[in-house]
């Protein structure tokens, strides 16, 4: 199981790389517009060195047609490296260009997937995730966890390297039926991830411990005994 971040902010990636577990950062268009009016480049090349060599960064392309799309992946992958994905949406010009693509051992993230044929469509052409985009498909009244687990027991049963990478959240609750559903992989926004940490019940359990502890060692840590 694994958790990316869903953000294209410098300060949000520093902050929930020191906290969470996360093994990559996803960027889309929407997040990069929200970053203002950037270099594009130099604000990827930014979040790359935050990553480090083993983590992923997965970058949209934009094109219409395959052969742009393919000279963009092309771009994107010799300016930021190693570890670098391309996220494809899974359309028919998309899907052209991840055939040839992924034959030349491009890492290729299929995204905007809301069904399950377009995932299963996206695995054989050799992709190493499917965005699976959750609330987005509750939206459209689509069942996000069918589709969840439908394709992660087709990747299963065929054994594949292509993990689901469940995307799109508005809350908690959809990330962990994502997971339970089967998902390898969700990428979350940081202010959800943050929410999952900060109810006031946990909070209130950690202030009564200090109160039980204070009770017995007022003013000394653990460390002072
Ligand atoms: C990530 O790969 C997706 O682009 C992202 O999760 C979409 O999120 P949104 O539906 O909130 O725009």
């Amino acid at each position: 199981m694994r958790l990316m971040l869903d953000s294209a902010n410098l300060m949000d990636i520093e902050r929930a790389l020191d906290i969470y577990p996360i093994r990559g950062v996803t960027t889309n268009p929407q997040q990069i517009q929200s970053e203002g009016c950037i270099d594009f480049f130099a604000h990827l090349k930014s979040i790359r060195r935050l990553l480090g060599a083993e983590r992923s960064l997965h970058v949209q392309v934009l094109g219409r047609d395959k052969a742009t799309i393919i000279g963009e992946a092309e771009k994107i992958c010799s300016i930021l490296g190693e570890g670098t994905y391309v996220s494809i949406p899974v359309t028919e010009e998309g899907l052209k260009a991840i055939h040839v693509l992924a034959q030349r051992d491009f890492n290729i993230t299929a995204t905007t997937v809301f069904s399950t044929i377009q995932g299963i469509l996206a695995m054989l052409s050799g992709v190493k995730y499917i965005a699976v985009f959750y609330d987005r498909m509750l939206n459209n009244d689509i069942d996000a966890p069918r589709v969840i687990r439908e394709l992660s027991s087709l990747l299963w049963t065929n054994t594949s390297n292509t993990q689901v990478l469940a995307a799109s959240f508005k809350n908690v609750s959809e990330i962990t039926t994502s997971y339970a559903s089967g998902a390898g992989c969700c990428t979350v926004r940081p202010e959800i991830l943050s929410t999952g940490l900060n109810m006031p019940s946990i909070q209130k359990a950690v202030i009564d411990f200090r109160k039980n502890w204070d009770e017995i060692y007022a003013g000394k840590t653990i460390l002072d005994l």
